[in-house]
Formats: C-alpha cells, structure tokens, sequence
C-alpha cells in the first residue's frame, strides 16, 4: 500500500494553469508528476491512429489495456512515447484534446487507466494534475486544488502556449473550443468536472504563476508536508 505518500491533486478547466503549476510544485517539492490529461490524449491518439471510433467503448477500452505509455526525463523536459513513438508534441493540437474529452466520457476507458495512474504515487510523494485527481483517482489527496480562471484568460494563455510551440493557431477559435470543451466536461454523468468537496478554489485570472505557486505551495507545507514529519 502507498497510502502514506503524499499526494497533491491538481484539478480545474483546460487552460487554467494546472499543467504548468503541477510542473513547478512538483519540481520545488522533488515529487514525481502525474499529468493525466496526456494519458487521455494518448489514447485519443491511439484510436486515430488505429482507425477506432470513438464512441466504441469496448474496443477503446481493450485498446488502453495494450497500450505502451511511457513518460521519459524529468521536469520540464518529459517527453511521451506511446508504442515506442515519441508523441510529445502530436497529442498537444485542440483536436486530440477535443477528441480526448470525448472519450474521457466513456466509463470503461477511465477505470481502464485507473489503476495506471494511481502507479504513479511512490515516495517522496506525487503531484497529479487532470479532471478528477481529488475526487475518483486520488480521494484521500492530503491537499487538493481545484484551478480555475475565465474562459477568455485561458484562451489567451493556451495561445501562447501553443504559438510557443509552433502551432498555427487562432484565438477566436481557441475560445470557442475552450468553452466547448467546458460544456463536455462539466456535463458528462461520468467523473464530470468538479471541485472536490474538500479542494481550496483558486481563481488564477488576476494571478501570475508565480503567485499561485507560492499558494500552493504555502498549503503544502501546511497541509501535507508538516503532516509527514518533513
Ligand atoms: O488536461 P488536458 O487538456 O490535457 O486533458 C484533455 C482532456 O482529457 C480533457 O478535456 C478531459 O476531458 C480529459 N481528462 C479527464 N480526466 C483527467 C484529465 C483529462 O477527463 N483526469
């Protein structure tokens, strides 16, 4: 049992920072990182990739369970592999991200990556980042946030991130598609977008990443770290 590692779940909309957040606690505190979303786009890859539609949960279930995922390096410089390919910057577009919501809304894909991610807990402790980290995958988190900002903040963000990356992108487009991707989030009956009961809601809107890492931060060592004995 790995109950006793730490775990710090990082959980809110597309856009809202917790990729970036999760990286950099996860950096300072030298625990391992879990970004699940990537795990939802490989599969949604995957599925293009093997001609599988994307509505067959059976298939697409079966498909998860053969699958080889590995994430290599560390930090900033992790990249995904999936059947020995490096996909790192393939599952990035807002199609395979559309296309991953799609198929996170399938109940036997999600519990077929279950027990995948809760792997990643080991010592000294985890930082996971997604959709339902603090309320299906990891319950018993000691420190939960829940990440929001505006839709139109995290279309400008999701802008540069991908202009930096050397996608051709457009902002209109990008915020239809944030909201859009809100809506299939929110309202799907399985694992829907929510806050944790128990998460510290966090609006990053007005804030610089700096500053809501220090936040969180600051609640770790409140919460978890003091907890363990660190
Ligand atoms: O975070 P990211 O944009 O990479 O996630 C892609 C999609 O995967 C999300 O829109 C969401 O539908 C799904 N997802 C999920 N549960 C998670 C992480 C991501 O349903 N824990």
């Amino acid at each position: 049992m790995n109950a006793a590692v730490p775990v710090i779940a990082i959980d809110g909309p597309s856009g809202s920072g917790k990729g970036t957040i999760a990286l950099g606690v996860a950096s300072r505190l030298q625990f391992h990182l879990l970004d699940s979303g990537a795990l939802y786009r490989l599969v949604a890859h995957a599925a293009r990739r093997d001609g599988i539609a994307e509505d067959d949960e059976t298939a697409l279930a079966a498909l998860v369970r053969r699958l080889a995922i590995e994430f290599r390096g560390r930090a900033d410089a992790v990249s995904v592999h999936l059947d020995g390919a490096d996909v790192t910057l393939a599952i990035r577009d807002e199609a395979c991200g559309m296309a991953a919501s799609k198929i996170a809304g399938l109940a036997a894909v999600r519990s077929a990556l279950l027990a995948f991610q809760r792997g990643f807990r080991r010592a000294p402790g985890l930082v996971a980042d997604g959709r339902d980290m603090g309320t299906v995958v990891f319950p018993d988190a000691g420190l939960k946030i829940f990440l929001t900002a505006s839709a139109e903040e995290r279309a400008q963000r999701r802008y540069k991130q991908l202009k930096d990356k050397g996608f051709d992108v457009n902002l209109r487009a990008l915020l239809r598609e944030i909201e859009a991707r809100d809506l299939q989030d929110t309202q799907r009956p399985v694992a829907p977008l929510v806050a944790a009961a128990d998460a510290v809601v966090l609006d990053s809107t007005a804030l610089t990443i700096d500053q809501v890492q220090d936040r969180v931060l600051e609640l770790a060592a409140q919460r978890l770290i003091s907890a363990s004995g660190r």
